[in-house]
């Protein structure tokens, strides 16, 4: 087998174990001598993963019982849209924290479908990119709902606060950060995120949705993108991706097995504080985000000499080193680290940096 550490920002590497297990019962899925997406989703072997599946994530996000579940197609896009689309009978408008390409994406899509207000956007402060935070800006009391995003992949850029509001729900594309660290639910309308990055495979979004957000569709929602359609039908109303929903499910236990998300918190604040000591270490790797908004999801960084780029991704893939190319609007390097990548992958890149820098600085 190639060992390789892929630092992918998504779809994104997955736990080794939980991809194990997954081959072992590949063909041969509970002895029933088929494989898990060969069953009828209605069937109960099938009903039985989406269950535990839920029930797991409601324990590791410590979820409340007026929130509903969802897991449904589309990916993190699929609920740029759905979110207007299904709380337009809240109001006219939508108020949005732009913090990266993400949320600015969200914002495009919003505005389809209702009137979107940016209320701040990231900015430079001495040289570095720069989240405003909520003393600079307000949410209206009057808006639908407001949008951020509190892990922006591209950038590498973190909100490690959750926005106030008077009763306007909070609604957060956490598609690069979801189970990496605590949260509160209860501090958030809707959560959302696409599954590639800590859940498992692209296409599949994890919806969480308090109870009072749903049923408020515009009535030319279509169904497969209604909350309450969704909802009323355990995410069952079209079929699931069934394969997707199986591997999150094997991720969760995963997880559970592993201490949680509070483990997994400490072991991913480890990893990022390793990797920006390397960076921060000299000038000649550079991170181009305030210290207060750095990633604990992907870090970025550029080289001094931006000339040595394509020999220093060249000679970490050769140490089996993959995926740090930057984002094509970004440039030079991202490593993204979510929950499974061990902290042996960390050191390895942490000690080929210090390498490359020694034979090119
Ligand atoms: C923060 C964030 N939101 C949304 C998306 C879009 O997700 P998808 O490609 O599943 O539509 C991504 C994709 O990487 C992302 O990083």
């Amino acid at each position: 087998m190639n060992k390789v550490f892929n630092f992918s920002a998504g779809p994104a590497m997955l736990p080794p174990s939980v991809m194990a297990k997954a081959q072992k019962e590949l063909i041969n899925w509970q002895g029933l001598g088929t494989s898990v997406m060969e069953v009828s989703h209605r069937g109960k072997p099938f009903i039985a993963v989406a269950e535990k599946a839920e029930s797991d994530l409601r324990k590791l996000m410590d979820i409340p019982s007026n929130y509903k579940v969802l897991f449904l197609q589309g990916g993190g896009r699929g609920q740029f849209f759905s979110v207007p689309m299904n709380l337009a009978q809240r109001g006219k408008v939508s108020q949005h924290l732009v913090s990266g390409q993400w949320s600015q994406i969200a914002v495009a899509e919003a505005e389809k479908y209702m009137q979107a207000d940016v209320v701040a956007k990231t900015q430079e402060r001495e040289g570095k990119l720069w989240v405003p935070t909520q003393d600079h800006w307000e949410i209206d009391d009057n808006a639908a709902y407001f949008h951020y995003c509190p892990n922006e992949t591209v950038d590498g850029i973190e909100i490690d606060w959750v926005p106030k509001s008077k009763g306007v729900p909070i609604v957060a594309d956490m598609s690069s950060n979801i189970l990496s660290k605590t949260i509160k639910v209860s501090d958030y309308g809707i959560i959302y995120a696409s599954a590639q990055k800590n859940i498992g495979p692209s296409g599949l979004a994890v919806v969480i949705v308090r109870d009072d957000l749903i049923g408020l569709a515009r009535k030319d929602t279509p169904s497969v993108f209604d909350y309450q359609q969704q909802s009323n039908n355990d995410s069952m109303y079209n079929t699931p991706p069934t394969f997707s929903w199986y591997l999150a499910g094997l991720v969760f236990e995963w997880l559970l097995e592993n201490g949680g998300v509070n483990a997994i918190e400490v072991l991913n604040r480890k990893k990022a504080e390793l990797l920006y000591a390397c960076i921060d270490a000299s000038d000649f790797y550079q991170n181009k985000v305030a210290d207060e908004n750095r990633s604990k999801m992907n870090a970025t960084f550029h080289l001094a000499d931006a000339a040595l780029d394509a020999k220093f991704l060249e000679q970490a893939e050769h140490a089996g080193l993959v995926a740090l190319k930057g984002h094509r609007f970004v440039g030079g390097m991202r490593a993204s680290i979510y929950n499974a990548m061990p902290l042996e992958g960390v050191q390895a890149l942490v000690s080929f940096m210090q390498d490359f820098e020694q034979k090119h600085g």
